[in-house]
């Protein structure tokens, strides 16, 4: 936003003039994916509500969600909180979980400093040839979620890994969507300076640490004891209900801990595939309180159609 309006993103003039990620990458109307001459750039933040779930039309919220609902609707709960989008979170004065302050990411992601905001997650690489299967370093990380540079470690080397399908799943189905990389091992916070697993939960983790680090009784020593939180990173059992989770579903997406030859796999494998933080959550937003990727507090209930709810899709017994 630029003095409480949105800067256009839909002309050459904003894309030559505006260097900020928002610029680019907010668009005035509901279309998700705008394109100039041949490059398509995605959209994370609509200023009229965009389709969700995505249901592949033009207007279809893309996979990491949209930020229309934390600035336009529902408010600090429904997305995280970003520089150029809202101010901070009135609520939450640092992320849920954490145990470090370093203040421009830890605590909000809302400040000015260049730091803050997108910047926080991402670590640019616009021109990095992202076009292997698995995109790890040499395409600039899995969505441009590398180790941030602000975190003393070493940012060419820990990253995210992930395949990353060519419409960020703004027509998502079982044999098209993106591929997230996952580890069962229970591991440290953060890349660096710790054991790095290269997974989508772990980088969440390195600004909620507890959501990971305190969801079992018998932590941190392993994961044998009652949970605490939802378990997260954990192999999904082959076993009672979760058996039946066997063709995957965008709604409630799994990780997998080896992704080569798995682009657009439609077979979800109980007893090898994991649950992670992005299973439940969107990290950009979506229309729902904690940026869950459903409505859990009116389709989960009993008594009401649950097609919609994303508990039930791993938990397919309770359906
Ligand atoms: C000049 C317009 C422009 C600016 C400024 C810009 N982007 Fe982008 N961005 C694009 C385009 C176009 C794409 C799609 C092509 C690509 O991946 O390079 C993209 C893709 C992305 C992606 C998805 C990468 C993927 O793997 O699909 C992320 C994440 C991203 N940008 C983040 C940012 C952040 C963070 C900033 C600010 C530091 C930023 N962008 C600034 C135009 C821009
Ligand atoms: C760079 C640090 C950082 C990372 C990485 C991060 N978060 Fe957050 N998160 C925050 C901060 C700060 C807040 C509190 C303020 C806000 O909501 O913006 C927060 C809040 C949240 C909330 C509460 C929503 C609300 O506003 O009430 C959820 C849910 C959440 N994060 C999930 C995630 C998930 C899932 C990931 C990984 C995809 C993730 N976060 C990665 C910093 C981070
Ligand atoms: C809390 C961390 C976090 C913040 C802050 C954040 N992103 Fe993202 N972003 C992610 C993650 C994680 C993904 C991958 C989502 C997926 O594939 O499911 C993503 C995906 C994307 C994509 C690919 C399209 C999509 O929806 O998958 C773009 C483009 C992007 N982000 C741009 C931005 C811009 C621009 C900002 C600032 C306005 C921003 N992000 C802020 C974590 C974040
Ligand atoms: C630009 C945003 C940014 C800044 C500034 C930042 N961090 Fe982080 N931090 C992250 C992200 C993103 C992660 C998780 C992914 C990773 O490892 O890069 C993380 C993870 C961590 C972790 C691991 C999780 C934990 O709680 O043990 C520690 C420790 C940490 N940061 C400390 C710091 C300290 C100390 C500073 C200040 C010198 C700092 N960070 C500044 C973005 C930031
Ligand atoms: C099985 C679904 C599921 C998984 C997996 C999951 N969450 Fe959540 N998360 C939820 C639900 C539901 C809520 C809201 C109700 C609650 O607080 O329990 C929530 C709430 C949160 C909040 C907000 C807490 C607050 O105090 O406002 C944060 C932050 C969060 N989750 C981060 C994470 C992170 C990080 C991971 C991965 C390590 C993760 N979640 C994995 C379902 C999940
Ligand atoms: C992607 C799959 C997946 C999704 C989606 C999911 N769960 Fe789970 N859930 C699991 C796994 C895996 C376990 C752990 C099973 C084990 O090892 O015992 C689990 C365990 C649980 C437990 C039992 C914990 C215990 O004490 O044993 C509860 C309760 C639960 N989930 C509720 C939920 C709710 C509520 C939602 C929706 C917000 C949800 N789950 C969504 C996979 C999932």
């Amino acid at each position: 936003m630029q003095n409480g309006s949105l800067v256009n993103a839909g002309g050459p003039q904003a894309t030559l003039l505006n260097d900020s990620c928002v610029g680019c990458h907010s668009n005035s109307g509901t279309e998700t994916i705008v394109t100039l001459g041949s490059t398509s750039i995605p959209i994370v933040f609509n200023a009229s509500e965009p389709t969700y779930p995505a249901t592949g039309t033009a207007s279809s919220t893309l996979a990491g969600g949209n930020f229309y609902w934390v600035a336009q609707a529902g408010g600090d709960a429904y997305g995280h909180n970003v520089y150029g989008i809202s101010g901070q979170d009135g609520t939450l004065s640092a992320a849920p979980g954490a145990s470090t302050a370093c203040a421009t990411c830890h605590n909000s992601l809302a400040g000015s400093e260049s730091t803050s905001g997108c910047k926080g997650c991402h670590v640019p690489a616009h021109h990095a040839d992202d076009s292997a299967e698995v995109v790890g370093a040499t395409g600039g990380w899995y969505r441009f979620l590398g180790e941030n540079p602000a975190m003393m470690g070493s940012p060419d080397v820990y990253g995210v890994k992930g395949i990353e399908e060519d419409n960020w799943e703004q027509n998502p189905a079982s044999d098209s969507h993106n591929g997230y990389f996952g580890s069962s091992t229970v591991y440290a916070k953060c890349f660096w300076p710790y054991l790095p697993t290269y997974s989508i939960g772990q980088f969440c983790v390195g600004c909620h640490g507890n959501f990971h680090h305190e969801m079992n009784s018998a932590q941190p020593g392993d994961v044998s004891g009652a949970w605490i939180r939802h378990p997260s990173d954990v192999i999904i059992p082959n076993a009672i209900e979760y058996a039946n989770y066997t063709v995957y579903n965008p709604l409630a997406p799994v990780a997998k801990t080896a992704l080569a030859g798995k682009k657009n796999s439609t077979v979800v494998e109980p007893g090898a595939d994991l649950v992670t933080c992005i299973s439940c959550h969107r990290p950009h937003g979506s229309p729902y309180p904690d940026m869950l990727r459903w409505d859990y507090s009116n389709s989960c209930k009993v008594g009401v159609s649950n097609a919609d709810c994303g508990c039930f899709v791993c938990h397919s017994t309770k359906d």
